[in-house]
């Protein structure tokens, strides 16, 4: 069972393998990912991460979440993922559930998540929510004409 630790600048390669991996995102949500992921490697970024790594410490997962500027208390989800062949097996779950969790312990009130409502997000929508996130908004043609932004949310 993967275990979770902090994020190391020495973690970039197996990390953009495994965004990679899951043909989830455009060449230009690649690119973004990979910016955060160097920018948290910076304390100071205020971007929090946590690695999920297998029995060699090689990261095979992650999520990225910060407090919303300018919000008392509302964090942003920006990224979860999990490497294709690590997929199924409650991963996800615990990445999230490690969220939510150091979010509570900041005194957040809320975690927001923005995804797609294309039919090729079906598995996110239904992996949010299996995990008990509230479907909170749809913004038609929000990213592109036909592809809705959808914004879920957890309330602690
Ligand atoms: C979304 C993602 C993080 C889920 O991680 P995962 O490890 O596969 O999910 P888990 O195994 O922890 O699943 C948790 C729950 O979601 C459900 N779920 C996960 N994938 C699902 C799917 N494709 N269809 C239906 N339900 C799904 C599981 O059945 C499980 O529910 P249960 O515990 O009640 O049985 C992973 O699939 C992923 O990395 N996808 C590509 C990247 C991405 O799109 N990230 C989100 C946008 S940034």
């Amino acid at each position: 069972m993967a275990k979770l630790r902090e994020l190391r600048a020495s973690d970039r390669a197996a990390l953009e393998r495994a965004v990679r991996s899951t043909n989830a995102f455009r060449e230009d949500e690649v690119e973004v990912a990979l910016e955060l992921i160097d920018a948290g490697t910076n304390p100071r970024s205020g971007y929090l991460f946590t690695v999920a790594v297998d029995e060699n410490d090689l990261p095979v997962g992650y999520a990225c979440w910060g407090l919303t500027p300018l919000s008392d208390g509302a964090y942003d989800l920006y990224w979860i993922v999990v490497a294709a062949r690590e997929q199924g097996r409650g991963l996800g779950r615990v990445l999230l559930e490690h969220v939510v969790r150091d979010v509570r312990a900041r005194a957040g009130r809320l975690v927001i998540i923005e995804t797609s409502g294309k039919p090729e997000y079906a598995a996110q929508r239904a992996f949010y929510e299996r995990c008990g996130c509230t479907l909170l908004a749809r913004y038609p043609d929000f990213y592109r004409l036909g592809d809705d932004k959808l914004v879920y949310m957890v309330r602690l």
